[in-house]
């Protein structure tokens, strides 16, 4: 973990690429320990707690894989839940009208920071192991 400030390093801003893989992570919540990922769609960097709204499993069928094959939507591997990429919110499948528990990141410098906030901080991530 890189700490800038009150901000923490997730990835450089070049291993997101548009609609591309994104990068896993991990944070502390709220005392608890959970998975979240990070991805780039429309040139904006977006992160959310990577549990699916239906089931509360992770999205991504291949390590680092959440979009769908058109690069439209966010895809959960299990059910098939569809969310949109910019806000987490679900539009088709079984997260009916839940979303996704949005993260805020920014992008500065080349870097994508973690925001701390509603005790919210960076455990580890993928993309710095
Ligand atoms: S766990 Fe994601 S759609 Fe069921």
């Amino acid at each position: 973990m890189a700490a800038t400030g009150r901000r923490s390093v997730i990835c450089r801003s070049r291993d997101l690429v548009e609609r591309g893989r994104g990068v896993r992570f991990r944070v502390s919540r709220r005392g608890e320990v959970a998975p979240a990922f990070v991805v780039r769609f429309n040139g904006a960097v977006h992160a959310y707690l990577n549990r699916c709204a239906h089931r509360m499993l992770e999205l991504d069928w291949n390590a680092g894989d959440f979009f769908d094959a058109f690069g439209e939507h966010l895809l959960c591997a299990t059910h098939g839940a569809r969310y949109a990429p910019a806000s987490g919110t679900c539009v088709a499948g079984p997260c009916a009208r839940a979303g996704l528990v949005k993260l805020d990141v920014t992008e500065e410098n080349g870097d994508v920071c973690l925001e701390p906030g509603d005790e919210v901080h960076l455990v580890t991530s993928d993309a710095l192991t």
